[in-house]
């Protein structure tokens, strides 16, 4: 029988094994011949050999010719195991890019243990190939070095997640899969239950009421990587099916918790980069992040913040301001852009206005200072001399500047907008320091959100989140809601939410209280909720915790925008998986089984 193990990989050899008998398994990356020789590189997770087939040495072997012929045959992604010397390589011929590109292995024996179809794209780290060629095929996209160092980079992540919290005296736990609806703002993903008919169990959107179920069993100190299913609209930063590092606590307050999570992200970043993260983290409550940056998740590794001109303009009949002005829900806000006013074309002009669009903004504000603090742009016109003099003040802008703003009926219209222009601009203007890892605590969100479209208030961040205590007695009083502030935090990385957690509320009146202002029925927080509301009134301890979302972290680790980098398997912005062709059809004895009668046409 033919062996099929290696004595090294394919990345470990190096001047140190001159003269050594080896054998290297792995895929051939490259063939060429030259001039009689034949040159292979051969590829595992652990990088990659130069092979060489010389009949200089094969001449000396008899089998040597039968084995150089072979190597003819060689076709990429053939899996292959070769016999060798190690030699150095000759002179100049170094490579310095590559850990083993001092040496080469001279093969004297070769066996093709797999032969391989011509792949649909060439395996290399510069791939051109169409994503959606590449997800359909994603076990050869996984064999390119720069995804294989991406997963490696998510394994050491959680080797070193796992490793903290251990020492710290954390358990891991699992918890089911097959559960019950637990509200985190997404559309649950439903199993049919074939044992009961016409019920279902829900896919957890994360291990919430879970994990505080084990703080009452008293597993003070929980943590789990756990699954995650949330069926919402997916983008760069977002999968149906992600991972968390899902962490909870007994009687810590948000002081212990702080120092605690800081520690591990520093490991983390200090295990897989090599970098000290210095600790505390900067800290900002949501309000004062919302009107510098127009983002509960700020990227602060540039400035351009945002200023609030309402003031100047409140008496403008200005329709586009007085419009914005008039119902005391919105605001007229800018950023001054430094020497950026020859920089940015009438074109370049209409797409900023375009990224302020997708988020309902009706138009953009735009002004060039010119020479002498004049203004120049389609608005300028409107501005009264009082105006123009307070905006300068306010501004302190400079000739050469550009001033972009947006004025709207609704602050979370101008948030959204500016906010997204901000860092669109930024990184237009090259602005984003690459390589800097800038970490905040973002805290006191408000524990609530009103929805004018259906005249209701929705938890903000889950309905186990308790209010801050001062807001306690409005809250179980139902007065002044919208002011009200939770013990929420969220920890924000370049300007990505890498975390989120809460302070729980552990009083069984006060989570009554929540599901009433959610506008629940008594009968109805009891069919979803009646089993944790009777446990929270066994002996309740004081708990908190927090959830980092693993693929995020590992995509900043890993320095891609793209999520789907950073895992093995992920769907596409549909939510499919374009290798195993699901979600698909089933057949109808499977749907009858679990009692299903399908609305539309298989
Ligand atoms: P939250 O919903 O804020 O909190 O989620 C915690 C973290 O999980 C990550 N995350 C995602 N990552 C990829 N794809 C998604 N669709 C996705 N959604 C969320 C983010 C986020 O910060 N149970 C609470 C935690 C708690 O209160 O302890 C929760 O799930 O990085």
């Amino acid at each position: 029988m033919n062996a099929i193990t290696r004595t090294h990989t394919c990345g470990e050899l190096s001047s140190k094994h001159l003269d050594q008998t080896v054998h290297l398994c792995g895929w051939v990356a490259k063939r060429r011949d030259l001039g009689g020789l034949t040159f292979i590189t051969l590829r595992d997770r652990h990088g990659i050999t130069q092979v060489v087939f010389d009949p200089e040495v094969t001449g000396k072997i008899p089998t040597g010719a039968e084995t150089q012929e072979r190597a003819h045959e060689l076709r990429g992604e053939y899996v292959i195991r070769v016999e060798g010397r190690v030699r150095k390589r000759p002179a100049g011929q170094d490579n310095a890019k590559m850990a083993t590109g001092e040496i080469e292995l001279a093969a004297t024996s070769l066996q093709i243990l797999s032969t391989a179809k011509t792949p649909p794209f060439e395996i290399l780290d510069e791939v051109d190939a169409a994503e959606t060629l590449r997800l359909k095929y994603r076990y050869l996209d996984l064999r390119r070095p720069a995804l294989q160092k991406n997963l490696v980079m998510r394994h050491r992540l959680l080797t070193a997640v796992r490793n903290y919290l251990d020492q710290n005296q954390f358990i891991e736990v699992e918890t089911p899969i097959l559960y019950k609806s637990t509200p985190e703002g997404a559309r649950d993903y439903l199993v049919p239950s074939r044992v009961h008919p016409g019920h279902f169990y829900a896919l957890p959107q994360s291990p919430q009421t879970l994990k505080q179920l084990l703080m009452i069993a008293g597993m003070d100190r929980y943590f789990q990587i756990a699954r995650c299913f949330r069926d919402e609209d997916l983008r760069a930063d977002r999968q149906p099916e992600f991972s968390q590092v899902d962490i909870e606590t007994s009687f810590l307050d948000e002081e212990s918790l702080y120092p605690l999570m800081e520690g591990m992200t520093a490991k983390i970043w200090k295990e897989c980069l090599g970098i000290t993260i210095p600790t505390p983290f900067p800290r900002m409550p949501y309000a004062e992040a919302m009107s510098r940056y127009g983002s509960d998740k700020p990227d602060t590794r540039f400035g351009l913040e945002l200023v609030d001109v309402s003031d100047v303009f409140r008496a403008s009949t200005f329709q586009v301001f007085s419009n914005a002005l008039a119902s005391g829900k919105g605001s007229v806000r800018v950023i001054r852009v430094p020497g950026a006013a020859e920089k940015f074309s009438r074109k370049d002009l209409d797409e900023v206005q375009a990224v302020g669009a997708s988020y309902g903004a009706k138009g953009l504000l735009w002004l060039k200072v010119q020479a002498g603090g004049e203004l120049q742009g389609p608005s300028a016109k409107f501005f009264t001399d009082a105006e123009k003099s307070a905006f300068a003040a306010k501004l302190g802008y400079q000739e050469g500047d550009l001033i972009l703003g947006i004025a709207a009926e609704k602050n979370s219209v101008v948030f959204d907008a500016l906010g997204t222009i901000r860092q669109n601009v930024g990184a237009r203007l090259g602005l984003i320091p690459k390589d800097q890892f800038n970490f905040l605590w973002v805290t006191n969100f408000p524990l609530l959100q009103y929805n004018d479209e259906d005249g209701r208030y929705y938890a903000s961040h889950h309905p186990f989140t308790s209010p801050r205590p001062e807001f306690f007695e409005d809250f179980i009083a139902g007065r002044n809601l919208a002011a009200i502030q939770a013990s929420a935090y969220d920890l924000v990385l370049n300007g990505f939410e890498v975390a989120g957690g809460s302070l729980r509320i552990y009083r069984s009146d006060v989570q009554a209280a929540m599901f009433r202002t959610l506008g629940f029925t008594e009968e109805q927080a009891k069919a979803q909720f009646g089993f944790f509301l009777e446990a929270l009134q066994y002996g309740t301890p004081p708990h908190g915790g927090i959830a980092f979302g693993v693929d995020r972290l590992a995509m900043l680790l890993c320095g891609t925008d793209a999520i789907r980098d950073v895992m093995a398997f992920p769907k596409t912005q549909k939510a499919t998986c374009l290798m195993s062709e699901s979600p698909s059809v089933v057949s109808d004895a499977q749907l009858e089984e679990l009692s299903i009668a399908l609305a539309v046409k298989k």
